[in-house]
């Protein structure tokens, strides 16, 4: 089927803060395919057949911002995600697409704000019809304790927007209405800007897409629970060649993401893993590794126990690619934004622990099997 010779119906305009980044890139290239030939990549959105009432699945539309200067093509080249007999046919359509340059970090943050909140303003009049998300895909940052930050006053007086860049796209897309995704594992579901989210009907969902080697831990974690099997060990290890793995080699940078992928399993399993050693025996390494570029390789050695104590265990070597695996669910994603504002949802949304390392919000679903139920559950909430 192809689409390019029709009116092209209201979209969901994806509004990418890192817009050219190896996920976002992808997903640029992934929504300019859609628009040609839907048939031969509905298969990877799991939300194609949900929501007719929203602008259909093949509609998506692209914007946003990057440091970088580079034009989106060059980025797509440099990132050695997809080769060019995927794209080649969409330059035309993603040298169209309006990224517009981050705001200087050295100018004040309301300044900052202000700027995007203008760039929000522009993407909308360029998409009137269009049903905006934004997109939060900047690379891993700092993380710190922001519990007592309670006004966004507090907020602007004790951290610096160098250090949370996030902040201020999350900041302004709250107070434009427009729901948030946090794909990252920066914190942004802060106090104020929850609140501000509740009072203005905005839905967010977060944090850290679980793309790949979590994922797959969730499902086995569950299956190992389900059946009473008990973990005595998991190691895991990441081998990342891209910049997001060049990024997390900072053990500063580094520490939220190792963090969500560990603190997990003692959750889905109900005890400490490694409790009877004394010391967590739940080990997550992310080693960056040029040679596998955006192609991560992930290995996890997983030690159980069954009847009498007596010892098993399970090799996984997962041969993924990071960003093939994470563009769709930013997709879906902001399918269920549009769908669940639609619903009247606001704040944080945690039935979409589905697709996060670490949902954010009120008892968010642990295991796989509650996970998925949740999500069926939130497809009856908006009508489905
Ligand atoms: N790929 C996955 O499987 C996966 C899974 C979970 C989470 N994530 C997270 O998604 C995020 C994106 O991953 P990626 O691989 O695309 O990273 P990336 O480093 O390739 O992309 C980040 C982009 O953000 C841009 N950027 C940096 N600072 C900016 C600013 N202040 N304003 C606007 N743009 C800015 C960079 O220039 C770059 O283009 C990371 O936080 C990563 O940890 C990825």
């Amino acid at each position: 089927m192809n689409h390019s010779s029709k009116v092209l119906p209201a979209s969901v305009l994806l509004m990418v803060a890192g817009a050219k980044g190896a996920v976002a890139s992808t997903l640029a290239v992934a929504a300019a395919h859609l628009r040609t030939d839907p048939e031969s990549i509905h298969h990877s959105l799991t939300t194609a057949g949900l929501f007719p009432d929203l602008p259909p699945f093949y509609a998506i539309d692209f914007v946003g911002w990057d440091r970088m200067d580079a034009p989106l093509i060059t980025a797509i080249e440099s990132h050695g995600v997809l080769p060019k007999t995927i794209w080649a046919d969409h330059q035309a359509v993603l040298n169209d697409r309006v990224i517009r340059p981050a705001p200087s970090s050295n100018i004040p943050w309301q300044d900052q704000i202000d700027q995007v909140t203008a760039d929000i303003e522009y993407y909308k009049s360029l998409y009137p019809k269009s049903q905006a998300v934004l997109i939060n895909l900047l690379p891993a940052g700092k993380r710190i304790d922001m519990e007592n930050l309670k006004t966004a006053e507090m907020l602007f007086k004790a951290l610096s927007p160098t250090d949370f860049p996030d902040l201020t796209y999350v900041l302004a897309a709250v107070r434009a209405g427009i729901p948030v995704v946090n794909f990252s594992p920066n914190t942004v579901e802060v106090r104020p800007i929850v609140d501000e989210a509740v009072t203005r009907d905005v839905p967010i969902a977060g944090c850290d897409g679980k793309t790949g080697q979590t994922y797959f831990k969730v499902a086995l974690a569950s299956a190992l629970k389900a059946r009473g099997l008990f973990v005595d060990g998991w190691y895991s290890l990441n081998l990342l060649g891209n910049a997001d793995g060049k990024n997390l080699m900072d053990p500063e940078r580094a520490a939220g993401k190792v963090a969500n992928k560990t603190e997990l399993l003692d959750e889905i399993l109900g005890y400490r893993v490694g409790n009877r050693y004394g010391r967590p025996t739940h080990t997550v390494r992310i080693d960056y590794y040029p040679p596998r570029g955006d192609a991560k390789e992930a290995w996890d050695v997983v030690d159980f126990n069954g009847l009498f104590g007596l010892p098993m265990s399970i090799r996984l070597n997962l041969h993924g690619r990071d960003s093939i695996l994470a563009a769709p669910m930013v997709i879906d994603l902001a399918r269920w934004m549009v769908a669940l504002k639609q619903a009247g949802r606001s704040g944080l949304i945690p039935e979409l622990g589905f697709f996060f390392k670490k949902p954010m919000g009120a008892n968010p679903p642990l295991t796989f099997q509650d996970q998925v139920r949740a999500l069926e559950k939130l497809a009856g909430e908006c009508g489905q």
